[in-house]
């Protein structure tokens, strides 16, 4: 027998929409999605899956189920066999041990009991700790939140919670197994002392974990619990099992935290949920796409963690969501917001979100001094990483608009994004794919040639590599992959003393995604022919080839820019580029 809670992980973890789609073409249709019934004959759509409840049911034929009686149903499969081909799917194993699987149940289910009796108990502490509750109130949250969020408080002493407990019957190593308290040598004492205490619940509303502030600037700010068998990062959301509760417009706000969270369900914004300040996962990502179609993000606009909320909005872009970015004034966080300025000024940011792409654009032109051409072209560069990621309908409505804003061609910004995809190589290789002779028809050109001779020269002999790097610096290069070799490669020589052997594996280990990896293997397969005592003049040709290339697209660029102002009649306006333009073959011809 596989128990109840592995049923319902792979339950949870396989989301019926996607199973589903695998056999049936569904269409959205209000909150459902319907499509043709797989299980009997119709023309017109009578079948529906609703996301929210994870059943499905065919008005035509009566037939109606879960994931699992889909499985068994669509691939003939008996009961075990098909939650075994579904946890097969998400990575579980089932384990048909029962006597296993039986006590892993009996273990977690203990280890909810022991949360939900911790979270009782810091929950009465706060009605006897005036210090406490005064913290909280201080920050206005009411009464009614502490009681419906459970809020809490651990108190100051180093074995409260543990003397708690054990009267109750628990044991030293439920404790620990639970993260409340913490082992060292021979002594136990609680994890959580003198913190407000904040439990953290799953979807279904199981007291998981939790979560202690201090009362005071102190650090660290927050703790949390460990990883245990019933706390797993990454896959729960805090305040999702509430916003379940009243998410009718099928949108969450995602915040970073606890008291953001906690602060707008107070002010009636209902479906706050909280990442908790780590990056959104993948899993929890699927678990919201449930629930909704829209996510808003209301992250502090300088967090730390920037870069993660970039990964984080394309984790959600990639299970479906649409996307859109809340800019809350002065750089407060949303709970400082909506308890200055209140419910409506926060609902009023919400209709102004914005989606991520304009958000991102806006952003990058914030910083553009349209009176100076330089600062357009970076501005056109930098956006045309994020226009690179759309698609052709996107691309063109967000072509224009650059256009507009900044006086540039559309076909200018186009020529960029295609002249990007060149250099990236991703053209070189489908090129090289689309040769059906056996025969390589197009050319690499010298540039991409001299940067992989150049790299491969670094990293074999240690003097060539000095006096490369002072004739030419890593910005010099074109193909990015090829830059952070040139830096890996460095970084490999300057703590070396070893053989060359062990710096070409520790360069390939540091060459640790795709496109720098398979860059690697073509500087190393590259073929430079040395004869004796020309090496300087060889790597001087290279770094020619490198520097006149960057010269002559720097030169293409103005060109274009002094085309298109004089077309436009700005005569005036093209004198500094035509200056520039004469630098720049100057510097060609000194070459
Ligand atoms: P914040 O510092 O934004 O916390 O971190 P906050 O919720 O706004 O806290 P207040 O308003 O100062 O009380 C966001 C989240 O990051 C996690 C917590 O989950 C927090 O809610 N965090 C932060 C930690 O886990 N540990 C820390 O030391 C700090
Ligand atoms: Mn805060």
């Amino acid at each position: 027998m596989i128990s109840e809670e592995v049923i319902q992980k792979i339950k949870d973890l396989n989301d019926i929409v996607d199973i589903v789609s695998e056999k049936v073409k569904l269409k959205k249709a209000g909150h459902n999605y319907i499509g043709l019934c797989p299980f009997h004959n119709e023309k017109t759509p009578s079948f529906s899956v609703s996301q929210d409840k994870q059943i499905y049911k065919c008005f035509g034929c009566g037939e109606s189920g879960n994931v699992i009686t889909f499985i068994m149903k669509t691939k003939n499969l008996p009961f075990v066999e098909a939650v075994n081909f579904l946890a097969e799917k998400v990575n579980i194993s089932v384990e048909l041990n029962q006597g296993n699987d039986k006590k892993n149940y009996e273990q977690n289910n203990k280890l909810y009991k022991i949360n939900v009796e911790a979270a009782r108990y810091f929950f009465n502490n706060l009605n006897q700790d005036r210090k406490a509750k005064q913290y909280f109130l201080s920050r206005k949250i009411t009464e009614a939140t502490m009681r419906s969020f459970g809020l809490g408080y651990a108190k100051d002493d180093w074995n409260n919670l543990l003397h708690y407990m054990k009267n109750k019957g628990y044991t030293e190593l439920d404790l620990i197994n639970a993260g409340l308290i913490i082992q060292k040598n021979n002594t136990f004492y609680d994890r959580f002392r003198n913190r407000v205490i904040f439990p953290v619940f799953d979807y279904r509303g199981r007291v998981i974990g939790f979560g202690g502030r201090v009362l005071d600037d102190s650090k660290p700010k927050y703790l949390n619990s460990p990883e245990t068998a019933v706390f797993k990062k990454g896959i729960n959301l805090y305040g999702l099992n509430f916003s379940l509760k009243n998410n009718i417009d099928r949108f969450f706000i995602i915040v970073e935290g606890y008291m953001d969270c906690i602060t707008l369900h107070q002010y009636g914004i209902k479906n706050a949920v909280a990442s908790l300040g780590t990056a959104l996962t993948k899993n929890q990502a699927k678990l919201l796409k449930r629930y909704a179609d829209k996510i808003i993000i209301s992250y502090d606009a300088d967090s730390a963690g920037q870069t993660a909320t970039l990964r984080g909005l394309k984790i959600l872009k990639e299970v479906g969501f649409e996307v859109s970015i809340i800019k809350i004034p002065d750089g407060k966080d949303p709970d400082e917001f909506v308890k200055k300025n209140g419910r409506e000024a926060f609902i009023e940011l919400i209709k102004n979100a914005l989606p991520v792409v304009d958000y991102r654009l806006n952003k990058a032109f914030e910083e553009v001094n349209l009176k100076d051409n330089e600062s357009i072209i970076r501005y056109i560069r930098n956006v045309s990483e994020i226009i690179e990621e759309l698609d052709p309908v996107e691309k063109d409505v967000y072509i224009k608009r650059i256009s507009e804003k900044t006086g540039t061609s559309e076909q200018a910004i186009y020529d960029l994004l295609s002249e990007k995809v060149q250099k990236s190589g991703n053209q070189i290789q489908t090129m090289n794919k689309m040769d059906g002779y056996g025969q390589n028809l197009y050319v690499e050109s010298a540039y991409i040639k001299s940067e992989r001779a150049l790299l491969k020269i670094m990293a074999q002999n240690r003097n060539m590599c000095e006096y490369i790097m002072a004739r030419l610096k890593c910005e010099d290069l074109i193909i990015d992959s090829h830059k952070k070799i040139y830096n890996n490669i460095i970084s490999v020589i300057e703590d070396q003393v070893a053989n060359s052997e062990n710096i070409l594996k520790k360069i390939e280990i540091m060459c640790n995604e795709k496109e720098s990896y398979s860059e690697w293997i073509k500087v190393i397969s590259e073929d430079i022919i040395f004869s004796d005592g020309n090496e300087k003049k060889l790597i001087d040709d290279f770094i020619f080839n490198i520097k006149k290339f960057n010269l002559e697209e720097s030169k293409k660029e103005i060109m274009k820019k002094i085309k298109i102002l004089g077309e436009k009649g700005l005569f005036e306006e093209t004198l500094e580029l035509i200056k520039q333009s004469e630098e720049l073959q100057n510097k060609l011809n000194n070459l």
